[in-house]
């Protein structure tokens, strides 16, 4: 897993809307937790069982340290992670409310990695490259299409994650992008905003003319995939037996079930199922990693719905 690794600083209950004129205002609770998409999404595919290192830059510092060691104790390889000098490790505030968020990040290291600084030898002994949080890597984004047709030609398939666009720009080279990429999972107000399409299935059915595998999360209504050769769209419902707590990094759960059932060679319609039950599972608690489903987990939810 290529990308971003920082800590999220979760504030939740009370009065989350932030007043300046210096008010001073009480939360119920602050929790410091495994953050950045692509760690999530490391710590996920660990979890189910999946040999898995993360890439991605850190600073020397508290946060830095914080993360690699939570990496670490979940059995992520963080040989490839990269220490920046002079940059402090990126950091997220999130205001967590029972049915949304917002989140304010600080990007440090996080924009400094570049294909250049990424590890050949770590990269390649993967079978599967992820690359999580494209929009807040400027330095990555000029070389990344270079780098994806370097693993694909050593045999490796691929995926992206865009996550938010925090510029508004939706683009930065990615639609062109995704004729290197194997499969691509946005949630559906991105690939809204990617393709300027009103809804999810006519956004997915855009972003696979590029030949990819589009599959769009869709918060508690699942998600849907189109394959890129723009057949009819899969869809699959969220399982409603669990019970949301938070949501913070369910896509990257749902990412890493996803890549878990196409790397163990499950048809699509099981990848999508087994995304759903990890995605919904991780939102049993708070933060990303806290829920994360082991693979014994997440079958006994399927073998539940079936
Ligand atoms: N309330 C919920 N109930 C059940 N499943 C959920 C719920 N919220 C999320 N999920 C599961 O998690 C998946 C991903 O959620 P979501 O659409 O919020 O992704 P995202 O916006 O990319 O999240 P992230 O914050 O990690 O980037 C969904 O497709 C679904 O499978
Ligand atoms: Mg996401």
């Amino acid at each position: 897993v290529i990308g971003d690794c920082n800590p999220d600083l979760i504030l939740r209950g009370g009065d989350l809307e932030p007043a300046f004129g210096q008010a001073e205002r009480l939360v119920d609770g602050a929790d410091l937790v495994v953050g950045g998409s692509a760690a999530i999404v490391a710590c996920g595919a660990a979890r189910l069982g999946l040999r898995t290192a993360l890439i991605a830059g850190v600073g020397d510092d508290t946060f830095g340290r914080f993360m690699l060691d939570e990496l670490a104790a979940r059995g992520v390889d963080t040989r490839g992670c990269i220490t920046v000098p002079g940059m402090p490790t990126g950091v997220s505030v999130v205001l967590a409310r029972e049915d949304d968020r917002a989140i304010l990040t600080a990007r440090g290291a996080i924009g400094s990695l570049s294909a250049g600084l990424i590890d050949r030898a770590v990269l390649l002994s993967a079978r599967h490259v992820h690359v999580a949080s494209y929009f807040l890597q400027p330095q990555l984004q000029p070389k990344l299409a270079g780098l994806l047709r370097e693993a694909r030609a050593a045999g490796l398939t691929s995926s992206v994650d865009p996550n938010w666009d925090p510029s508004g720009a939706w683009d930065s080279g990615l639609r062109a992008l995704l004729t290197d990429v194997d499969v691509f999972l946005p949630n559906e107000g991105e690939a809204m905003r990617l393709t300027g399409e009103p809804e999810a299935a006519a956004a997915a059915r855009a972003l696979s003319m590029s030949g990819a595998l589009i599959v769009c999360k869709r918060g508690p209504h699942g998600a849907l995939a189109v394959r890129g050769d723009g057949s009819a769209p899969v869809v699959a419902p969220a399982p409603v037996t669990v019970h949301a707590v938070d949501a913070t990094g369910a896509g990257d759960c749902f990412d890493a079930g996803f890549l878990a059932g196409q790397l163990a060679g499950w048809p699509l319609e099981r990848s999508l199922a087994l995304a759903n039950a990890c995605g919904a599972l991780s939102t049993r608690a708070l933060g990303g990693t806290w829920a994360q489903p082991t693979m014994e987990e997440a079958l006994a939810l399927l073998a539940g719905l079936e």
